[in-house]
């Protein structure tokens, strides 16, 4: 597991990316993803095919990045363009992300690799499907990549299905997005007379606000909620509109592929199911057992989640309450509609025969501090959908269960709708539909851990790969969340707490040595090595079966090291107290 996660380092989280309130945004890379980009050339035939990374980051590279980027990835152009449509180039991948220069070449109609499954080719559907409406949502997104969307669409989709394209500008402040975009509407609507709609927000009002403004404005049978930054390929609409005549209380998503943000080349991507973590953050999961044993590569796969990109039953979504208008900026929107859906009665599906190819950005054009909205939006959906299991969510952000200080809006309609709909318990959810993700209700404190030696450093996972707890200046990193559990271990780094994935990371005492490791639990665990403390707040850390005690060392040049001995008087403290939540 771990190797594939580090082989796949190339991590995008996909559609989850778009429309930020204040802040141009986007899609986000590992930072791994400098060091394994490979460039290709810009003419290569055929896709490759990328195993889809499982765990997806959402702190990758920023504004340095933003500085290294072009140099690195527009290195192998070489000889080719002059050194002031060079620079050119590299202002224009600061403004997007992406290789912007690259893509005001290429022609809107180009053609992409088609990335389905042979056996998709054979399957037929029947004449008589609904009428779609494809939602386009953006926020300062290149021209030229709006504009491949579009013909995409048009040269994708049979043109007695498509009814209409809706595109929602959440406010952009790009000039190219003013006249240029309302010139080129009125070209597509010389060749297609009212195919396209147009509409602008007044204010910026966040990705789930413009999602929204798109489905109220829609008219046909069924709507498909796109991001601006994709392209779709070849019969991508037929399993859609059939799977939603045969059941409309389905919500569905397509298979992403991604479209290097550099070479604007395709890269196939394995099928995997849409999950999050207990931040309500998006991440892969494998394909379920069930769906394998159908044999069956075209048949529609039960997913706990959508990422963001997502088809239904125009009446039926609007009924069971859209996207939750509440949710600011981006993220935990998709999380929110999906427990609803799950909860309220539908189903979500992903369709191996629809597939989306989609731009992934190198890095967010804006420095910002996107936890902010997420966690806001996290708690959001905890308090409305989650019940008991809510505190994981506040564990996980490492936010206090009381007084949080954190103000999620209004949430009285959201519970009306829940009442209203007759929805059921997030705990059926876990049960029925997400078993892997796993409540763990016996962590009694959690948050940065600090020595009474000195408070400004905080206990640290350490470099990742690597098993090195070490003692940090204290910043709000999940890298330096601490879990202790009635059990007496110590999880360090961010809160996994999943059934399938041993990922966790429990504080260890080899009983050799003074260096305290980090050792998977559960492996640590069937070892029988030392993973079980004594622990109470402002008191020492004590080992239950060495007797020692962690305790930290200042070196010579004045930073501190973690040992493991004999017990002194050092003694600890944790954010935050609590004991058996949830079930109290
Ligand atoms: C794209 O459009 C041009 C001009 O209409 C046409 O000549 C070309 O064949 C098209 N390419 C594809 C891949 O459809
Ligand atoms: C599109 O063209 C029709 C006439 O064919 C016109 O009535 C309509 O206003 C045009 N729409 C836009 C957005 O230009
Ligand atoms: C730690 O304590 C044990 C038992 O009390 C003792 O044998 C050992 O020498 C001590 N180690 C150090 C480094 O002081």
């Amino acid at each position: 597991m771990r190797l594939w996660r580090r082989s796949c380092s190339k991590v995008l989280c996909a559609v989850l990316a778009l429309v930020a309130a204040n802040i141009l945004l986007v899609v986000f890379y590992t930072k791994g993803t400098i060091k394994s980009l490979v460039v290709g050339s810009l003419h290569k035939e055929g896709a490759a095919v990328a195993q889809r990374p499982l765990h997806l980051k959402k702190d990758g590279a920023q504004a340095d990045g933003a500085r290294l980027a072009p140099k690195k990835f527009f290195l192998q152009w070489g000889k080719g363009p002059s050194r002031a449509r060079q620079k050119e180039a590299h202002y224009l991948f600061l403004k997007f992300g992406y290789n912007a220069f690259l893509s005001n070449q290429l022609p809107f109609n180009r053609s992409i690799p088609d990335t389905r499954h042979a056996r998709c080719l054979q399957k037929t559907y029947p004449a008589q499907l609904p009428s779609l409406s494809v939602i386009l949502i953006f926020l300062n997104e290149a021209l030229s990549v709006i504009q491949r969307a579009i013909t995409s669409i048009i040269n994708q989709t049979p043109p007695r299905l498509l009814k209409e394209i809706i595109l929602v500008d959440d406010f952009s402040s790009h000039g190219e997005l003013k006249r240029r975009l309302d010139e080129a509407i009125m070209l597509y609507n010389q060749s297609y007379p009212v195919l396209l709609k147009l509409i602008r927000h007044t204010k910026r009002r966040g990705l789930a606000q413009a999602r929204n403004t798109g489905l109220e404005a829609a008219t046909a049978d069924v709507v498909a909620i796109l991001d601006a930054h994709i392209e779709v390929n070849v019969g991508w609409a037929e399993p859609i509109l059939s799977r939603i005549r045969e059941d409309p209380t389905v919500v569905l998503s397509p298979v992403f592929d991604n479209i290097d943000f550099n070479t604007f080349e395709l890269e196939k991507v394995e099928l995997a199911v849409d999950g999050f973590d207990w931040q309500l953050w998006c991440r892969y999961d494998h394909v379920p057992q069930a769906w394998r044993q159908l044999d069956d590569v075209t048949a529609p796969m039960t997913s706990p989640s959508i990422m963001g990109i997502l088809a239904a039953n125009r009446i039926f979504l609007t009924e069971i309450g859209a996207l939750d208008g509440g949710m600011l900026v981006y993220g935990g929107e998709n999380v929110e509609l999906s427990l609803r859906v799950w909860q309220c009665g539908g189903k979500i599906e992903i369709l191996p025969c629809s597939r989306i190819a989609h731009l992934g950005r190198y890095y967010k054009p804006y420095a910002m501090n996107l936890d902010i909205p997420l966690r806001r939006n996290a708690l959001r959906v905890a308090e409305t959908w989650m019940d008991k299991h809510k505190y994981m969510v506040y564990l996980a952000w490492n936010i206090p269960l009381q007084n949080s200080g954190i103000d999620y809006g209004d949430i009285s309609s959201r519970k009306a709708l829940r009442e209203k709909l007759k929805c059921k318990s997030f705990d059926w959810y876990l049960k029925n539909i997400y078993p892997l993700l796993k409540p763990i209700p016996n962590i009694i404190c959690y948050g940065r851990m600090k020595n009474s030696l000195d408070e400004s450093v905080c206990l640290d996972r350490g470099p990742v790969p690597g098993n090195s707890p070490k003692m940090k200046p204290c910043r709000e990193l999940s890298e330096q969340n601490v879990y202790y559990l009635l059990s007496g271990e110590f999880y360090v780094g961010e809160l996994i707490a999943r059934e399938d994935v041993n990922e966790q990371y429990c504080l260890t005492d080899s009983g050799r040595g003074e260096k305290p490791t980090l050792e998977l639990c559960s492996e640590a665990a069937k070892r029988g090595a030392y993973i079980y403390w004594d622990f109470q707040q402002g008191k020492s850390i004590k080992n239950k079966d060495t007797a020692r005690c962690l305790e930290i060392k200042r070196d010579p040049s004045g930073t501190y090291r973690l040992v493991l001995e004999n017990c002194t008087q050092q003694t600890w403290k944790i954010q935050h107290i609590g004991r058996n939540w949830g079930y109290s």
